[in-house]
């Protein structure tokens, strides 16, 4: 299947949640799983995998946490991820923030497949409630949201079934 890394910032864990539920199902070493916050050096750390996780909270106006911003720039400026695929995630709140509800997702999206990758695990946009997302990229959200301010109780399907989803579309 290729060599999996994840790479997630997390200001209060719930982005972790995702994190876990992958660790836990891909079988992920300690060592692949980069903290951006604490373990996040340079984008040359992203050669060791073939397939990506992607994870971010959405901030201020959609951004991504800021433990990316600086990354992102790096990789738009000197990445080439052709040949690899990658999956985002990460935490929102769409009835506070239902002008932007998990932009990051859309963010960290364009930054990865400017550079070559090639992206996975996109979810049917009706199963999110939300003014406007730049996560809806071609009529589909582009990848994971969960919300535990207002939906908790759908976080762990949510997981489980998106987790299914990218072992069927990474083929194993
Ligand atoms: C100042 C502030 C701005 C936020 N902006 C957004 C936003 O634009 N879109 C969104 O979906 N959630 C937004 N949120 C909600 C967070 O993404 C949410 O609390 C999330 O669960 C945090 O996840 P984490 O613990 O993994 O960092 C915002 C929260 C705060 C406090």
């Amino acid at each position: 299947m290729g060599k999996i890394g994840i790479f997630y910032a997390s200001a209060g864990g719930t982005t972790k949640l995702v994190t876990d539920a992958l660790i836990e199902a891909f079988d992920i070493d300690e060592d692949d799983v980069i903290f951006m916050e604490d373990d996040y050096d340079d984008i040359e750390q992203f050669d060791d995998y073939d397939i990506l996780f992607i994870g971010s909270s959405t901030w201020g106006q959609g951004d991504t946490h800021f433990e990316w911003v600086d990354p992102m720039l790096e990789i738009e400026e000197e990445a080439d991820f052709s040949g690899k695929k990658v999956a985002f995630f990460g935490a929102g709140d769409y009835k506070k923030h239902g002008e932007h509800f998990c932009s990051a997702l859309g963010k960290l999206h364009n930054t990865f497949t400017k550079v070559g990758a090639e992206a996975i695990g996109f979810l049917p946009k009706e199963e999110y409630t939300y003014e406007f997302s730049l996560a809806e990229i071609d009529g589909k959200f582009c990848g994971l949201g969960i919300d535990e301010h207002n939906e908790a109780e759908k976080t762990a399907p949510r997981i489980e079934k998106w987790i299914e989803q990218l072992k069927t579309e990474l083929g194993e």
